[in-house]
């Protein structure tokens, strides 16, 4: 099927260079004013000035929608802790009443918390309700998402939530990449010992998922009361040998060393990054690892530290930004809000926020190559919104501007043309 989404006010492509946008790259979005997007069996095959586009030979025979408004890529949302069977409502009420993510761990809240009902949750009322959810994404202009394991910790409950993210993406259109997060935490079965913990998911999880194809990254929670600096460079490294890309949670709560453990090992991403310092950005820097940051969780657990980004785009590494949509830190799925909270409190540019949830996004994810940026050749996964300007998506907050979103060339949430004006 050929579509040409016509009309366009402002289409941001981020056109240019096939590797993750780093300094003053990530201010350049491409913008194109009265534009088009000509997609063709699920790809893009031009995209820019409307009247350009209109001369391609495909446009002719192309069904035509009139999107007006603002289009950019689909968010790119690569970091989600998406499957989890409850909210964290008592956690919620504790926090609100001043307890610290610490303090609600020691009172038996926290990640561990969550595990008793997702290792009873049936596989089929598992991946039913994230189907559900990834509707959500897709209302909020996100056309891929990573989703974590982790809320398990044991062999058939980390093994049942990753399949449950392979049967829920023959659910939606949403593009769901899995990671195993099976070092999230320390189960009650090994409190105490979580180096014997980290020897039995290296030895029963991990071959097990990487037999099975159901993780395509692996990621580990190094910090202080869960995996140390050395058990992250350890096991990370022992999942790379076994094919897995590396992520690491590091650097969120305090400056214990994770960012520095995984770069040592690769990782394509070192996520949160609250508490880092300048040896931390120059080892990601040197590895060529991004930088993902997740300012919607630090707004939610009520804190005034927010992670350093100016100082992290300054030194030249990669930025991504993502939700961290989970029960315990961020129940929230809307990038519209993360590029709020990263402008506001991060100081990071609209452009560079823009970039961030998009291109840096699909790099985090080792898929920049076919989405992320609107060029010909990749996949035609665009968000239109309600927008005169750009700017609009990072400077208006609390509510999602998308009014249509395509997957894969197809409207798979909204339709019709974005109103101008109306604010
Ligand atoms: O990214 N920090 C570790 N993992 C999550 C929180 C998980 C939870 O509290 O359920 C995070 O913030
Ligand atoms: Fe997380």
């Amino acid at each position: 099927m050929t579509v040409l989404y016509t009309g366009i006010d402002q289409l941001l492509t981020f056109a240019g260079g096939a590797s993750p946008r780093e300094g003053a790259a990530m201010r350049e979005t491409g913008l194109v004013k009265d534009a088009a997007v000509l997609a063709d069996k699920g790809l893009i095959v031009a995209a820019g000035a409307r009247a350009g586009v209109a001369r391609h030979p495909l446009a002719k025979k192309a069904e035509k929608v009139e999107a007006r408004g603002v289009c950019l890529p689909g968010f790119v949302d690569s970091h989600t802790h998406s499957v989890f069977a409850e909210p964290r409502l008592k956690d919620f009420s504790m926090r609100a009443a001043g307890a610290t993510y610490q303090e609600i761990k020691a009172a038996g809240g926290g990640i561990i918390s969550s595990i008793g009902a997702v290792r009873k949750q049936a596989p089929k009322a598992m991946a039913e309700q994230l189907a559900g959810r990834a509707e959500f994404f897709l209302r909020c202009g996100t056309t891929t998402i990573e989703v974590k394991s982790g809320y398990g910790l044991s062999l058939d409950s980390e093994l049942k939530m990753l399949r449950a993210v392979k049967a829920a993406a023959k659910k939606t259109p949403l593009e769901m990449l899995p990671t195993l997060l099976a070092a999230h935490g320390v189960p009650p079965e090994f409190e105490g010992n979580s180096q014997k913990y980290l020897d039995y998911v290296t030895r029963e999880i991990l071959p097990a998922a990487i037999a099975e194809k159901l993780a395509v990254f692996v990621d580990i929670f190094c910090e202080k009361g869960y995996f140390t600096p050395e058990q992250t460079r350890v096991y990370l490294k022992e999942a790379a040998r076994l094919g897995l890309k590396p992520k690491v949670h590091s650097e969120q709560l305090s400056n214990y060393g994770g960012t520095r453990a995984g770069a040592a090992a690769g990782a394509i991403s070192a996520d949160h990054a609250d508490h880092v310092f300048a040896e931390d950005i120059s080892a990601m820097r040197e590895a060529g690892t991004i930088a993902t940051l997740l300012p919607a969780s630090n707004y939610y657990l009520g804190l005034t530290r927010y992670p350093p980004a100016r100082e992290i785009i300054e030194a030249g590494v990669p930025v991504a930004l993502a939700t961290d949509f989970n029960p315990g830190t961020c129940p929230c799925w809307n990038m519209q809000f993360v590029l709020s909270v990263a402008c506001t409190h991060c100081a990071m540019m609209p452009e560079e926020a823009l970039c961030a949830a998009t291109v840096n996004g699909a790099w985090a994810l080792g898929i920049g190559d076919r989405c992320g940026a609107l060029t010909p050749g990749m996949r035609a996964d665009l968000a239109f919104f309600d927008a005169a300007d750009y700017r609009e998506l990072c400077y208006y907050f609390g509510d999602s501007q998308c009014r249509m979103t395509v997957k894969g060339g197809d409207i798979v949430f909204g339709g019709g043309p974005a109103k101008r004006g109306t604010k």
